[in-house]
């Protein structure tokens, strides 16, 4: 991308069609998100608005990777079965992928990326249950777990070469991968580019913060205590080997990150005991269910 390509890397990401727009249906759910009395009636009937959708939510949670014991017929019956975070996190999953177009073929690092995303979701759930009422800017924090690496599908997928100079890097063992996506992005990372489309995709601002800011969350910019958890949640994620690719398991957490919050000891294991509970979403994202 850098070295003799057209536009610097903003310019470059701001042409890709595909991030252009968030669709609809994501606006919508991630109202419903952030409104405190929506109820699951409510997101099953904005997921039943979009039939393609509800068609893909429906075939993977039917799916033999997904492992339920009683076959789901209706967007309202995966509500019940499975709740609202995580139907609503499979129906944000599926519109990513479809709108970013991300390619099936690459399957080994889509599905690494995504699986890691899922439990940073399911994981950042824990903060959002605990601190939520100290800090109501973490209402919604499981979105930002699924979304803080965004910018890393972008890139996997629209610039394929580039990145693979940044991975190679980084499973050489050199730096990390951060490192090495400045190496070979013009001084930017994963993160920044999540940043300019969270930007374009006008999504509140405690979750551009929290894309943009979960590598480095100790900077003055970074105020919101979401980037804070997103990027505990991260450390946390990799460290629990579930990362998203080469280089990603050497930061620590940063004391400023731990200082934000009030962390109780048993977080680590109550995140643990959440990732265990949501097994079945994680295995059916490593089987390839979701593309
Ligand atoms: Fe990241
Ligand atoms: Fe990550």
């Amino acid at each position: 991308m850098a070295a003799g390509s057209s536009g610097s890397v903003r310019e470059q990401v701001a042409r890709i069609e595909t991030v252009g727009t968030l669709p609809e249906v994501m606006t919508r759910i991630m109202e419903l998100v952030r409104d405190p009395e929506a109820g699951a009636l409510d997101l099953a009937q904005e997921i039943a608005r979009d039939p393609a959708l509800t068609m893909k939510l429906l075939r993977l949670v039917n799916s033999a990777a997904y492992g339920l014991h009683r076959r789901i017929m209706t967007v309202p019956d995966a509500v019940v079965v499975l709740g609202f975070d995580e139907v609503e996190r499979l129906a944000l999953s599926i519109t990513v992928i479809e709108s970013l177009g991300l390619d099936r073929d690459s399957v080994r690092l889509t599905r690494q990326l995504w699986r890691h995303s899922l439990a940073c979701s399911v994981a950042c759930s824990v903060f959002e249950l605990r601190y939520v009422t100290l800090m109501p800017n973490l209402r919604g924090a499981h979105v930002a777990g699924l979304l803080h690496d965004i910018g890393k599908a972008v890139l996997m997928q629209h610039f394929p070469e580039t990145y693979a100079g940044a991975l190679q890097l980084a499973e050489e063992g050199h730096c990390n991968i951060c490192e090495a996506e400045q190496e070979v992005l013009d001084g930017y990372t994963h993160a920044d580019v999540g940043r300019w489309i969270a930007e374009r995709w006008d999504l509140p601002h405690p979750l551009v913060e929290a894309i943009g800011g979960h590598h480095e969350p100790d900077i003055d910019a970074i105020t919101e205590p979401l980037a804070h958890v997103t990027h505990i949640v991260d450390a946390l994620c990799n460290t629990f080997g579930i990362h998203s690719g080469p280089g990603t398991s050497c930061g620590d957490i940063n004391p400023k990150s731990i200082a934000m919050l009030p962390i109780d000891n048993d977080l680590a294991s109550a995140v643990r005991a959440q990732l265990n509970r949501h097994q079945n979403l994680i295995s059916a994202v490593s089987a390839g269910a979701m593309f």
